[in-house]
């Protein structure tokens, strides 16, 4: 396999976020964001871990770009950190943020890299959450400033534009289970969260497309296949509902479906509560393209002790199915799966793959990280890829996750997912075998 034999306009490049990797959480005038505060607080992130300094981005972005360019992808995607550009979440704009992503933005077009914009990549400012965050009604107005801010700052010379990512990593996780900032619980606040959450990926597309001449635009999802365990109407109804909640969810009210409560009464309840079928136009945006994002197959299991959901996940190792670092399922197989789904409705626009990667338990000797179980994941995934692509699929473009080592989130530094090392101690970058490998196929 080649990178050329997915043809010439194909798109190739590497993703990185904001609160992952530009650390300087206090300089430059910015204002503290939820992944701050929850950091500090909550004692839910492994080894009590903080994003502060992450990988000092902020301060090697030059270097990080140059890497970025010598392994020969095109695109760069970052985020927009809304409390550096905003510190109160809405008001006054800090200049020294604005300017920070300007250098970021001059930085790439040098390069000759093309620039992906994701405008909100999870991190809240705090301020903001102070109101209820997502959940709540003032979130609405705030973020389409914070985007409208962004177009007019940056649009004369970026046209690639994400709004949101994984919106449903943020509102579950955040929202509902407690995990992820800001630890909030229970089907209300999540509920809430991804109402607003909904309005706003339909309302940020409407002020790119007024505020910033030929743009791309874009909207990002996570995505899985989901398997029930066995053919039993148990497995398959809660497997059922799990598509609805991780694969539908903010797909169909973008494309002008509403939400999928007709297979999931609890939705239609929700449905109900929030009045949204009023909302069903003003939730539909027609995106220039679709960002997928897919890490693994869930298998799930019917469980009556489980609230709400009923589903229990019957983890890959107890199947003796490969799995990353992570414990997630590796298959190519349900990689094409999940795409195929979402390439199935009618009026799909062009989907690129935005976010696509492993992490492993990479051990730095002599300035080597031989990751060759990274390397065979990549292998895996693009051959399913080329496979949907020969049979005419509309796919336009593949991000890899990740440049570099980072702050994962929950799982502090402990999840390695870089084409690059990141020893945490120096802030040293060291090329993993899997950047080589890279940097091979691309030129292929
Ligand atoms: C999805 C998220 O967008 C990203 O921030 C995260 O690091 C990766 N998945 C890996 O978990």
């Amino acid at each position: 396999m080649k990178a050329s034999d997915f043809g010439p306009d194909f798109l190739w490049g590497i993703a990185v976020a904001a609160a992952q990797v530009e650390g300087a959480a206090l300089e430059g005038g910015k204002g503290l964001s939820i992944w701050d505060t929850f950091a500090a607080r909550s004692g839910k992130i492994k080894k009590a871990a903080v994003p502060s300094v992450a990988c000092d981005f902020y301060h090697r972005y030059k270097e990080d770009i140059t890497a970025v360019k010598f392994l020969g992808f095109k695109i760069f995607r970052f985020s927009i950190a809304w409390s550096r550009v905003l510190p109160a979440g809405r008001g006054l704009p800090n200049q020294d943020g604005l300017g920070f992503y300007h250098r970021v933005i001059d930085e790439c077009l040098q390069q000759c890299l093309v620039p992906y914009i994701t405008l909100y990549h999870w991190d809240l400012p705090d301020a903001l959450e102070q109101e209820g965050g997502w959940t709540a009604f003032s979130i609405n107005e705030a973020f389409n400033n914070f985007v409208k801010l962004c177009a007019v700052e940056y649009g004369y010379k970026v046209k690639h534009w994400i709004v949101l990512n994984e919106p449903f990593g943020y509102t579950s996780l955040g929202y509902m289970l407690g995990m992820h900032a800001p630890g909030k619980t229970g089907l209300n606040n999540f509920f809430a969260a991804v109402h607003h959450t909904a309005l706003a990926q339909a309302d940020g597309g409407r002020i790119l497309r007024s505020e910033v001449s030929k743009a791309h635009i874009g909207t990002t999802y996570s995505c899985s296949k989901i398997l029930p365990h066995t053919n039993s109407p148990n497995d398959e109804l809660v497997a059922r509902r799990i598509d609805c909640l991780m694969n539908r969810l903010f797909i169909e009210p973008a494309l002008g479906l509403g939400y999928p409560t007709a297979d999931w009464e609890l939705l239609e309840r929700f449905n109900v509560r929030f009045a949204t079928w009023r909302l069903t136009a003003r939730m539909r945006f027609d995106f220039d393209f679709i960002g997928l994002q897919n890490y693994f197959p869930l298998t799930v299991k019917y469980n009556p002790l489980i609230p709400v959901i009923q589903a229990w996940e019957v983890k890959a190792k107890n199947r003796k199915r490969p799995h990353t670092g992570m414990g997630w399922e590796v298959s190519g197989l349900h990689f094409a799966g999940i795409i195929r789904q979402f390439a199935a409705y009618e009026n799909m626009p062009p989907i690129m793959i935005s976010e696509n990667g492993a992490a492993y338990h990479d051990k730095l000797i002599s300035g080597r990280v031989h990751d060759d179980e990274r390397v065979a994941f990549f292998k895996e995934y693009l051959a399913a890829l080329l496979e949907l692509k020969n049979e005419g699929l509309n796919i336009s473009g593949y991000l890899v996750w990740t440049l570099m080592d980072n702050f994962e989130w929950a799982e502090g530094y402990q999840a390695r997912f870089g084409l690059m090392y990141t020893d945490f101690k120096t802030r040293e970058r060291f090329m993993k075998d899997s950047g080589h490998w890279w940097k091979d196929f691309l030129a292929s």
